[in-house]
């Protein structure tokens, strides 16, 4: 394990107990750390914990919330919830996978996007939406797609 990542995940295991209780608590800790639980830092909490690797990878992919692969700086998620799929949903997502070069579950090259599918976000009404980090885009057009990912780089901020 690389020094850099042993000694933040040293430091996180330092905060704990080494009881098998706390591996969920150990794994967010450890995602909200390095973004996503890399392979090396898996195995250093089975060891903390005194579990089998297998276990530690068993739960860390039974629950959604974590990765085990590197996501981009910013995170899309396109609804496929009944709602956004009926008005249009698989287009727009068709549209934003054309747009960044990339398939839903995947990351773009520069490490800028990762796109996702969700379930309903419960913004029904605004449907179909696409979730860009924390600000929901309502009433998805393929123009609007256009307008946001035209120039990636200039995604805006604030979602309406
Ligand atoms: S189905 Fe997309 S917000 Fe409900």
């Amino acid at each position: 394990m690389e020094l850099a990542v042993k000694e933040q995940l040293d430091k996180i295991l330092s905060q704990y107990e080494g009881e098998s209780s706390n591996l969920i608590s150990i794994l967010q800790a450890a995602q909200e750390r390095f973004g996503y639980l890399p392979k090396e830092v898996m195995e250093g909490i089975a060891k903390f914990l005194r579990l089998p690797e297998s276990t530690v990878y068993g739960v860390s992919t039974f629950y959604a919330q974590f990765k085990l692969t590197p996501t981009g700086k910013r995170i899309v998620r396109v609804c496929r919830g009944t709602a956004c799929h009926v008005r249009g949903g698989a287009r727009i997502l068709s549209e934003v996978e054309r747009r960044l070069g990339i398939k839903s579950g995947e990351t773009t090259d520069d490490m800028e996007y990762t796109l996702e599918t969700v379930a309903c976000i419960g913004a029904c009404a605004l449907a179909p939406n696409i979730v860009i980090d924390s600000g929901t885009y309502g009433r998805m057009t393929i123009k609007k797609v256009a307008e946001i990912f035209g120039d990636r780089g200039k995604i805006k901020q604030n979602a309406s």
